[in-house]
């Protein structure tokens, strides 16, 4: 089967350190186009074809599928504009900034009948499958309690996460990983209430810590408890643990959402599992890439997205 054409908007860090590799190395998927407002940066992240318009990338006849990498405020114009285009889509997290936007979004893609998925890459790491695995199939017994904190001390000046207009803010950023974790442990509760919200601006425009206590329904408990902390104050952590009734897991090591490419354990119960170095982001794109061509994959589910989008909404109106 031919490989799956990528086309990439944005050659930023995150196109630099890992996805244009990840790309380069996935099985089944090759770069065919990337652009960036400057061509120099779009050329070395060495695709077929490098250009300094996104249009071109979208607009190109031998791109199958469009990977978008761009500050946050702009993923919902390249979303609309590839799907419009008849391209699959790849989007950073967040994908976009509101639950509407992601209802709009994912109705799009529906109608043109395109994949769009929100490239939350933790979701692909072996070990957070098998986390999700243990919890839902009921091996700790009813989700009682979750804590999930992604934090770490400075964003820097001029960087987009500092910029409201941009789409920036740790919840944003950072506080969706610990959300999409949550979500992927509940799969039968539709939306999770918010308790108790506490964000820190510190004098910007964005917040730069968002802690949030949030509820849903349980049996025969009745209710269950997440904790939610997103930081770009506090110090470099990042830790998950879900506590049910009968047992827990956790991830011990502080790379709990951005393992990358080095060996990880899980801790379920007393026991430690121990999972092989692996670039989820090269998983994400072989499982989406097969996807495309009609092959055996894993995605995102767009329910995935939209829950964490209306929680998300439901924590900044709380402020
Ligand atoms: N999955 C992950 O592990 C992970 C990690 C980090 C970030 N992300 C996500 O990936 C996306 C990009 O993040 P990044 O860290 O790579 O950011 P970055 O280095 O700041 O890159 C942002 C990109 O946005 C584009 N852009 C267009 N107009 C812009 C403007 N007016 N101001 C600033 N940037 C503009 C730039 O494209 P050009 O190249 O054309 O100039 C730039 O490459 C974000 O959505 C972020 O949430 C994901």
């Amino acid at each position: 089967m031919n490989d799956v054409r990528w086309g990439v908007l944005g050659a930023g860090w995150l196109v630099n350190q890992a996805t244009a590799g990840a790309i380069h190395h996935a099985e089944g998927a090759t770069l065919q186009a990337t652009a960036a407002r400057d061509l120099a940066r779009a050329e070395a992240t060495q695709p077929v074809r490098a250009y300094a318009d996104y249009r071109a990338v979208i607009d190109s006849p031998d791109v199958d599928a469009v990977y978008i990498c761009l500050s946050n405020d702009a993923h919902l114009t390249w979303i609309r504009a590839a799907l419009a285009a008849g391209k699959h889509v790849l989007c950073e997290k967040p994908m976009v900034l509101t639950a509407a936007d992601a209802e709009l979004a994912f109705a799009e893609a529906t109608a043109a009948g395109l994949l769009l998925v929100e490239a939350t890459w933790s979701r692909w790491h072996p070990r957070m499958r098998r986390l999700v695995d243990v919890v839902t199939s009921g091996g700790l017994g009813e989700v009682e309690a979750f804590l999930g904190t992604f934090t770490f001390p400075a964003v820097p000046e001029g960087n987009y996460r500092l910029s409201a207009e941009h789409g920036g803010g740790a919840l944003y950023d950072i506080g969706i990983y610990p959300l999409h974790a949550l979500y992927a442990c509940l799969p039968d509760v539709e939306e999770v209430g918010v308790v108790a919200v506490d964000r820190d601006l510190g004098g910007t425009e964005v917040d730069l810590t968002t802690k949030a206590a949030l509820t849903w329904p349980n049996h025969p408990s009745g209710s269950g408890a997440a904790s939610v902390v997103a930081s770009f104050t506090m110090p470099e952590s990042q830790r998950l643990v879900v506590r049910g009734a009968e047992s827990e897991t956790q991830i011990d090591d502080d790379q709990a959402f951005t393992s990358w490419r080095q060996a990880s354990q899980l801790r379920v119960g007393a026991h430690v599992e121990s999972f092989a170095p692996v670039d989820a982001y090269q998983v994400m794109f072989e499982e989406v890439s097969s996807l495309i061509r009609g092959g055996e994959g894993w995605a995102l589910p767009p329910r995935d997205s939209l829950r964490v989008a209306r929680t998300v909404d439901a924590i900044r109106a709380a402020r």
